[in-house]
């Protein structure tokens, strides 16, 4: 992605923002709050509630700026430990990480081992915790199996709409395990028709405080 800048949002933390594309990577309301709420707890804290004795399979939609990724490391435990599969078309400069100033919001050692694992492989950044950051377009690569929950962090439908199609879905469902769930900012109606159609339940939670309205999460039932 070229020309990326750092903004700030309104909860404090900043995010990154594509001019070529007028879109950010975190919703302007609060980067920091969307990670946690919309990926960490209302899908990975709900998901390792419901499942025990054996790792959790997650696959992000979009790795940027390693935010979601950090925060869910900083809550894997040995009883719920968590092999997180990422995939990024568009890696960060390490440069333009470090003004993120997210040291600020989150465990500083384990945001700098997660930027500094080898790509294509599982590293351990905590025994309950490896990652592994694929360098890839999710429109023409493999996806991994048995996924337990997903983090759908893409651009918004109207910036990259081929990210948000029924063939997409169809691959992420068939990805997953039964009973796993899917998380996305992105509450639009043809977006949960979509998913619906694709075979999930799909749930319409609050969004974060201070943010959009309304998220979607979908189980695969
Ligand atoms: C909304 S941002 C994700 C933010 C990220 N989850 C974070 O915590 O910073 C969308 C991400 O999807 C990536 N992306 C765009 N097209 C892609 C593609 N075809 N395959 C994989 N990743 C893609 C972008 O480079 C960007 O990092």
């Amino acid at each position: 992605m070229p020309n990326l800048e750092v903004q700030h949002t309104e909860d404090g933390s900043a995010t990154l923002f594509v001019p070529e594309l007028d879109e950010h990577y975190h919703s302007v309301k609060g980067a920091y709050t969307e990670s946690l709420h919309i990926y960490r707890d209302c899908a990975y804290l709900y998901a390792a509630e419901r499942t025990t004795n054996r790792p959790l399979r997650l696959l992000e939609i979009g790795f940027g700026t390693g935010l979601n990724a950090v925060v869910t490391a900083m809550v894997a435990t040995n009883e719920r430990p968590v092999e997180y599969i990422t995939l990024e078309k568009y890696p960060v400069e390490p440069q333009l990480i470090c003004k993120l100033g997210y040291d600020n919001f989150v465990d500083a050692s384990l945001f700098s081992a997660i930027h500094a694992a080898t790509w294509e492989q599982p590293i351990a950044i905590k025994p309950c915790f490896t990652i592994e950051k694929r360098c890839c377009d999710l429109t023409d690569t493999a996806l991994p199996e048995n996924i337990d929950i997903v983090y759908f962090d893409a651009f918004a439908p109207e910036k990259q709409p081929e990210m948000w199609s029924s063939e997409i879905f169809t691959r992420i469902y068939h990805a997953m395990r039964q009973g796993g769930v899917l998380t996305t900012y992105c509450a639009k109606g043809a977006i949960r028709r979509l998913l619906q159609s694709t075979g999930f339940s799909v749930e319409r939670l609050a969004g974060p405080i201070g943010g959009k309205r309304e998220i979607l999460r979908a189980t695969k039932i």
